[in-house]
């Protein structure tokens, strides 16, 4: 077989075998094939698509290529959740503690932010001490014992993807269809979980800004994971603004806890409750979607799900001290109120442009070897549909550099549309994919 015959065989619009795909994965990890042609075939894929066969043979392929983990020494049915990414994003700090107060182990691989959206790990470095560098056995015995773990991605999962990944982001190639869908589903996959619930984000701060190209990427993974006998289930939900309120690291780990004392704000809620249902639901947890949401509801009624992130914090290193009073958590010098220059309805907020306002104040990454400020970012007051006077705040900064803040401040304002009319009301949720 020749890499040279399989990009020609693509470029002019033909359907690989999984034989051929199985053959530039392998060679490519193991650097016999080189970026080239590798790059050749993916702009090939990105003009000729793939059909669903391709696509899984590619995703079976990628999860392959490395580690695939083994979560049987845990006990019951784990579900596995996954975002593909906003601005706010807080959704796992709320979500994984309220799942495994009902029963759900949850053994979790996270990432870091980079770019405009944060990750997961950085958020919980927000806790003096967390670290997420568990020995395979601590991890189990941890899930075991308290019900969630979480781990840094591991160089030996689906490292095809990672290459490919690196490459797509250099040529131009990562906005297809397949290929997203095949590079996040062969990471889950090789995490190991029975069941996964994908959080597909759609609107101005997500990949896919257009609700149809969401419901695909949706349907494209859910079959894919059905392929793989893994249960799947995909939500797709609104990313036009930033989710709940705060945006930057600590700002959201003190809004997921508010969340979990019964605080949060309304979208968020209702993303933990339909997301966290899903998962219920694939975890045998609860019969139908109105009790696993009371099922949910009563873990913040309780307080289980708060003292189950702190049990988690404190079991991977941190100062859970900071759950409980949340003023220990890292602060910014500098906190100023944005205020309004006119007075109108919020028609819209520009979602990506509020997450480069955290970034420009030192909240996210611009290259892998960023150093991040865990305790900057904005806390936004008014969100579309919500009435504004002039002078009235629109959000609060927080910030450790006034030169920065002047550079959000501007960016800041560009991102809001304000006008007389008060807009539609869009469905936070848009509907699920089984
Ligand atoms: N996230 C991924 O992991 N892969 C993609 O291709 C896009 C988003």
């Amino acid at each position: 077989m020749r890499m040279y015959d399989i990009i020609m065989k693509k470029r002019n619009g033909g359907e690989l075998t999984t034989e051929e795909i199985n053959f530039f994965i392998d060679g490519y990890t193991k650097g016999e094939i080189p970026d080239y042609q590798v790059s050749a075939l993916m702009m090939a894929i990105y003009f000729r698509k793939m059909t669903e066969a391709e696509t899984s043979a590619l995703t079976m392929a990628m999860a392959h290529s490395g580690d695939m983990l083994d979560l049987s020494e845990i006990a019951g049915c784990k579900v596995d959740k996954h975002s593909t990414g906003g601005v706010g994003d807080k959704t796992s700090l709320a979500l994984t503690p309220m799942v495994a107060a009902c029963g759900i182990p949850v053994a979790k691989m996270s990432g870091r932010g980079l770019g405009h959206t944060g990750g997961t790990i950085d958020k919980l470095e927000s806790f003096q001490g967390f670290h997420t560098s568990l020995s395979r056995e601590q991890f189990i015995q941890n899930v075991n014992a308290i019900g969630i773990a979480i781990m840094g991605q591991t160089a030996d999962l689906a490292p095809a993807d990672k290459k490919l990944y690196a490459l797509r982001d250099v040529t131009a190639t990562v906005d297809n269809m397949s290929l997203i869908a095949s590079s996040i589903m062969s990471k889950k996959l090789a995490a190991g979980a029975d069941a996964i619930v994908l959080d597909v984000k759609t609107g101005s701060g997500a990949f896919m800004k257009a609700k149809e190209d969401a419901f695909a990427l949706a349907r494209e993974m859910v079959q894919i994971g059905k392929n793989a006998g893994r249960k799947t289930i995909a939500v797709v939900s609104d990313m036009d603004q930033p989710l709940g309120n705060a945006v930057g690291n600590a700002l959201e780990v003190k809004e997921a806890i508010d969340t979990l004392k019964g605080n949060g704000p309304a979208d968020f809620v209702e993303l933990c409750l339909t997301l966290g249902a899903q998962m219920l639901l694939a975890g045998g947890k609860a019969e139908d979607e109105n009790t696993a949401r009371a099922m949910l509801q009563e873990t913040i009624t309780n307080g289980s799900a708060l003292e189950k992130f702190a049990s988690f914090v404190t079991a991977q290193g941190g100062d859970s001290e900071a759950v409980y009073d949340t003023s220990l958590l890292p602060k910014a010098s500098i906190i100023e109120p944005i205020p309004s220059a006119c007075e109108g309805y919020i028609q819209s907020i520009a979602c990506d442009e509020i997450g480069i306002c955290s970034l420009i104040l030192g909240g996210g990454r611009e290259t892998k070897e960023s150093a991040i400020d865990l305790s900057v970012g904005l806390v936004l007051c008014k969100k579309v549909g919500d009435y504004v006077k002039v002078g009235e705040p629109l959000a609060h900064i927080h910030a450790n550099d006034r030169r920065k803040l002047e550079a959000a401040k501007d960016r800041f304002y560009a991102a809001y549309t304000i006008s007389e009319k008060k807009p539609e009301e869009i469905p936070f949720i848009k509907g699920i994919v089984e």
